[in-house]
């Protein structure tokens, strides 16, 4: 029986924050502060979250206390202060999707990755997650792996989806 659950990234995993990147990051929006949130969006996609050795530097660079960049980082969904999987898992828990099945589907993936809805792999492959209907009710229980649906989905299904990720 595998183990429930990692609990969390391996450190060693996790991207290593270069005071130039931040630095490339900032001049390429000419240090505006009103390009906070494009500036946020670019070391999101750097890191896959927004690390707060990063979240430091463009606070001493745009002249913003710490809290104001927190904020942001905290109000917009797209946003994360943890690091995140190189693929993202959606299960959908919708009123479709749940009455066909979909909480065994999520855990049919947090039995196979180790993990817990909302969190992500220790080798940083995985972050797992919920999602409250995606519009596509027709063909419930939707998995949705990084911007790939899988409709119709069943938990006998899970490995095979997570097979195609895997290196
Ligand atoms: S409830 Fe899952 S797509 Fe609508």
């Amino acid at each position: 029986m595998k183990e429930c659950c990692s609990s969390g990234p391996n450190p060693s995993k996790i991207k290593k924050v270069e005071p130039g990147k931040v630095a490339e990051i900032l001049e390429s929006f000419e240090h505006r502060v009103d390009s906070l949130i494009m500036i946020l969006q670019d070391i999101q996609e750097e890191y896959r979250y927004l690390p707060e050795e990063a979240l430091r530097i463009v606070a001493d660079d745009l002249d913003l206390p710490l809290s104001q960049l927190y904020e942001v980082a905290t109000f917009y969904r797209s946003f994360s202060l943890k690091p995140r999987g190189m693929h993202e898992i959606k299960v959908c828990l919708g009123t479709a999707c749940h009455l066909r099945n979909g909480p065994l589907i999520l855990e049919s993936f947090e039995r196979e990755l180790s993990v817990e809805r909302g969190s992500t792999t220790s080798d940083l492959a995985f972050t797992l997650e919920t999602v409250n209907c995606v519009g596509a009710c027709a063909l419930a229980p939707v998995v949705i792996v990084d911007s790939e649906y899988y409709g119709n989905s069943r938990p006998s299904n899970v490995k095979g989806i997570l097979k195609k990720y895997k290196k």
